[in-house]
């Protein structure tokens, strides 16, 4: 049997996102369909979403139901990419639900004026109009539902508690990317947006005298699964679990962590287009060397031979970047340069910039969410920062390792599944290559901490047989998606 799989996502990469959601959704969707399944993958047409040129419009409309009232509903048009056949006999469509009034503006969430202020009714009209989308492309719909963060919540709900006993029988998998973000909603919004009232208790939708649908949808799924091993055990913890850890604990038995992988084939120092240089692992040496000398005068660093440290990151409080501004000095005083790039917080976003006012031609940020810098950045820093609070998976130390990057990260989430932990021991002595692993790791996130290792990172980069085996290890890891394409899939049958 060739399984039917449904995914539906707020983010997917190559159209429209923001992180490593949309990133996980293209990769995993074709992972699965490399394997043999048959994956739909549904998402909203942004104003901002980039299409390549072969797509079809569908004749008609979609008839999207988002309210309790004769008149609540919604007609969208859906365009659709040519679809990725594979040998297995599996394929992958990308289908988009295009009702410009809802989704037709010039951001995903938000705009320069911030967040919409419309964004549940949004996601409630993608998710169900996922749905429909589905039952009009198979006939019978789809075997498996794959929901993804709060955004595709609607479509857990709906499925189960509104669309009748054929839908409601349907297996749920909902994957939780960042526990973060939960959809809390006053409870008006059951009433506005076709979600009965039965469902508000505090087992299934209410939490705290809100609407959550985070809990809601971890409630009705047959599956939950996050994005990595160890932040599946976190999010059952008062620490990680953002006042759900109760909740979830009560329905561990259907929680699962299953490690992101990344496109290998996308990111590939071999044959990036968007570096200086393009090297493989012998050659990395010199291919990172120029890399390194061509991104330093991209972004006005001085030229010197102390290391380069980097990070490429949203600037939000979970990232912890902020962490990093006391230690600019130390870094700037030993010799060391820093780049960072991203954008987020304003707040964040304010200190970083005064920060690199502070060491001209020592540290620059770039405030930025820029691709093609950041494969610059993985190929061309010594160390690559992720020193997260809280990580569910973590994509950029994967990418950065992959490059020859080393990692210094927090011992957190992904962040602990893949970075293995450079052993620290001082004086091994040039070309005794007895050290191990991939990365610098720090206990937790704060200063101190990571003060410390960064301080070992200048030790191991001072000592250049070691740094080259670190180099070596990191980039020989892999992290393709073969193995967890397939707990995906095993998953999926065991629920079907
Ligand atoms: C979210 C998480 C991140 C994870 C990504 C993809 O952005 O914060 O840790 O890697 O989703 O699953």
């Amino acid at each position: 049997m060739r399984p039917r799989i449904l995914m539906i996502s707020s983010e997917v990469e190559s159209l429209a996102r923001t992180g490593g959601l949309g990133d996980v959704v293209d990769a995993l969707s074709l992972a699965l369909a490399e394997r043999g399944a048959q994956v739909m993958v549904v998402t909203p047409l942004y104003g901002v979403t980039r299409l390549p040129r072969a797509t079809h419009r569908w004749p008609g409309e979609v008839v999207v139901r988002w309210g309790w009232g004769p008149a609540d509903v919604r007609h969208g048009g859906v365009v659709e990419l040519e679809t990725s056949r594979f040998d297995s006999g599996g394929s992958r469509r990308v289908c988009l639900l295009d009702d410009p009034g809802l989704f037709g503006r010039a951001g995903i969430y938000g705009d320069a004026a911030g967040a919409f202020g419309d964004n549940d009714l949004r996601f409630a009209v993608m998710s169900r109009g996922a749905l429909e989308i589905a039952a009009r492309a198979w006939d019978g719909g789809p075997d498996v539902i794959h929901a993804h963060d709060w955004h595709a919540t609607f479509a857990v709900l709906y499925a189960k508690l509104v669309m009748g006993e054929h839908w409601a029988n349907k297996p749920v998998v909902f994957t939780i990317h960042n526990l973060a973000f939960q959809g809390v909603l006053d409870d008006g919004a059951l009433d506005r947006l076709h979600l009965p009232r039965v469902a508000y208790v505090p087992e299934i939708l209410r939490h705290e005298g809100n609407v959550n649908l985070m809990k809601g949808a971890t409630a009705l799924a047959d599956r939950i699964t996050t994005v990595s091993p160890t932040y599946a055990r976190e999010i059952l913890t008062p620490e990680f679990g953002f006042g759900l850890d109760l909740h979830l604990r009560a329905h561990q038995s259907k929680l699962v962590g299953i490690i992101n992988g990344i496109d290998e084939t996308l990111f590939d120092p071999r044959t990036d287009v968007a570096l200086a240089a393009q090297y493989d692992l012998a050659g990395a040496g010199l291919g990172r060397a120029e890399c390194k000398d061509t991104l330093a005068a991209e972004v006005g660093l001085d030229a010197g031979a102390g290391p380069l440290f980097g990070a490429v990151s949203r600037l939000t409080w979970q990232k912890g970047i902020d962490l990093l501004i006391p230690l600019l000095g130390d870094i700037v005083e030993r010799g060391g340069r820093v780049l960072l790039v991203g954008q987020g917080d304003a707040d964040i976003e304010a200190e970083l910039a005064a920060a690199a006012r502070r060491f001209p031609g020592r540290v620059a940020v770039r405030i930025a969410f820029d691709p093609p810098l950041s494969r610059r950045v993985y190929s061309g820093v010594d160390f690559f920062f992720v020193p997260s609070r809280f990580e569910p998976c973590g994509l950029t130390q994967m990418y950065a390792m992959r490059y020859g990057a080393i990692p210094i990260v927090t011992d957190v989430g992904g962040l602990h599944d893949t970075v293995e932990p450079i052993t620290s021991e001082r004086g091994t002595g040039r070309g005794t290559g007895t050290r191990t692993g991939t990365g610098l790791v720090a206990p937790w996130a704060d200063v101190e901490a990571l003060k410390k290792v960064t301080l070992a990172a200048f030790d191991l980069h001072a000592d250049g047989p070691a740094m080259a085996a670190a180099r070596a290890s990191a980039m020989r890891k892999s992290f393709s998606w073969a193995a967890p394409a397939a707990d995906y899939a095993a998953l999926y049958r065991s629920v079907t």
